[in-house]
């Protein structure tokens, strides 16, 4: 069975796709299915935003291929784990939740950087490109550690 990732944001097209770029190009596609959709329909269907295109290209990650989408109760199913950008996706995904086990998929994805401290992500979107550049590395660096720990897991 293929282990599955999603990666969550407000409104997937600047920090959970270059998440689920970033994390996919760390891991065998045979054997995990990482995704991303954001909390709101703000972009529903759209592509990533261009600085998101830009600086993931800029990394040897192409995600041109990502379209966006809403997160909806059935990914609680469908995923073993969900890693949220920042506090408010993580309260707004974790109040879709109807139990304890869907709840425990839910993590900060900055805790498997910094464990504990419920960082967030910066949304890049109003601001210029070296924010992209910052969460790209950030999300690096959390990726790194994610992709170690399902591997040992597998
Ligand atoms: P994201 O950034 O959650 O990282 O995709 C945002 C993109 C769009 C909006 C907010 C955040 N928006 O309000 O349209």
């Amino acid at each position: 069975m293929k282990a599955k990732i999603l990666m969550v944001c407000l409104g997937n097209i600047c920090r959970s796709p270059l998440a689920e770029g970033i994390l996919k190009s760390k891991l065998n596609p045979s054997h995990y299915n990482v995704a991303s959709c954001g909390t709101s329909s703000y972009h529903i269907n759209s592509k990533p935003d261009q600085r998101s295109i830009d600086i993931a290209r800029q990394h040897g990650i192409d995600i041109t291929d990502q379209r966006a989408a809403q997160f909806k109760v059935s990914d609680f199913t469908t995923y073993d784990h969900i890693y949220t950008m920042d506090s408010s996706n993580y309260e707004n995904i974790i109040d879709l939740a109807s139990n304890d086990h869907e709840k425990n998929k839910v993590k900060h994805i900055l805790n498997e950087l910094h464990p504990n401290s419920n960082l967030d992500v910066p949304d890049p979107y109003y601001g210029g490109e070296q924010g992209f550049e910052d969460v790209f590395q950030m999300l690096n660096k959390a990726c790194d550690n994610i992709a170690l720990k399902l591997k040992e897991s597998d």
